[in-house]
């Protein structure tokens, strides 16, 4: 079975001050977490799509979703976590109460704040999980990446053509992410906010999936002003 898992448990604080977690705010005439919701839910190989939210923010997100999304009966609102992670934990054991956990378990977990993703990147993601077990939606990088450890000084400039940024839909088997997650150190999970680099340090394979320029993360509010501009011409 394949799940979709839309992760909305942040509060946006790098959105600076809104009056809702930037899920919630409208682009187009919708908010961001119904766009986003949307392309998952043409998709019909989702069992379950998943949202997970704050829990001050359940009635809120189960009104949107009545109002917006014809047949709710594919759409489950369960509470997020106190990290990413954390909240796609609490996908992972709603399904494991629900269904039970199986090797062809897969999640297609993915930002709330990336309503760009397209039915071909969920295709990708849901066929290289079932033949690799773990991929990551990245693009190649277009400005070099330079590392520094310090802050001030210059550590390391890797060669471009071998750097990547990631994206969203991360995708994986759920039971081989569950036993991974558990075999961190509690300071391994503080730190990994990054679900692909679980499997990565444990030297599991994940395979790359193409993502695309456009698929962007609204973090900042001058992405707000962007995603406005390209949803005008999707609506
Ligand atoms: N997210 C989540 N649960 C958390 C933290 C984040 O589901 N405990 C989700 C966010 O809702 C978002 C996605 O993960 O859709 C990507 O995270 P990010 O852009 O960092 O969102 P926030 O944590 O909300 O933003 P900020 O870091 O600015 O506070």
């Amino acid at each position: 079975m394949v799940f979709g898992v839309v992760l909305a448990g942040g509060i946006g604080s790098r959105m600076g001050n809104v009056e809702k977690p930037k899920q919630y705010l409208t682009i187009g005439n919708r908010p961001i977490l119904i766009h986003t919701l949307e392309k998952f839910y043409a998709n019909q190989e989702f069992e379950k799509i998943i949202v997970l939210c704050p829990a001050q923010w359940m009635e809120h997100t189960k009104d949107l979703i009545r109002k917006y999304i014809p047949d709710q009966d594919r759409v489950v609102i369960r509470e997020g976590g106190a990290t990413r992670n954390e909240t796609i934990m609490n996908s992972i054991r709603y399904i494991e109460e629900t269904y039970g956990l199986d090797d062809d378990t897969i999640l297609v977990t993915h930002d709330s704040v990336r309503p760009f993703v397209t039915h071909r990147m969920l295709e990708d993601n849901i066929r290289y999980a079932r033949e690799f077990g773990a991929c990551d939606t990245v693009i190649p990088a277009t400005d070099t990446i330079v590392e520094s450890a310090d802050g001030s000084f210059i550590s390391q400039v890797p060669d471009r053509k071998m750097m990547y940024q990631g994206q969203t839909p991360q995708s994986f088997r759920a039971k081989k992410l569950k036993e991974l997650y558990l075999g961190l150190t509690e300071e391994e999970k503080a730190i990994l906010t990054d679900a692909a680099k679980i499997f990565v340090i444990k030297g599991e394979n994940v395979h790359l999936v193409e993502g695309e320029v456009f698929n962007i993360k609204i973090t900042y509010p001058y992405d707000l002003k962007v995603a406005e501009t390209m949803i005008a011409g999707e609506d």
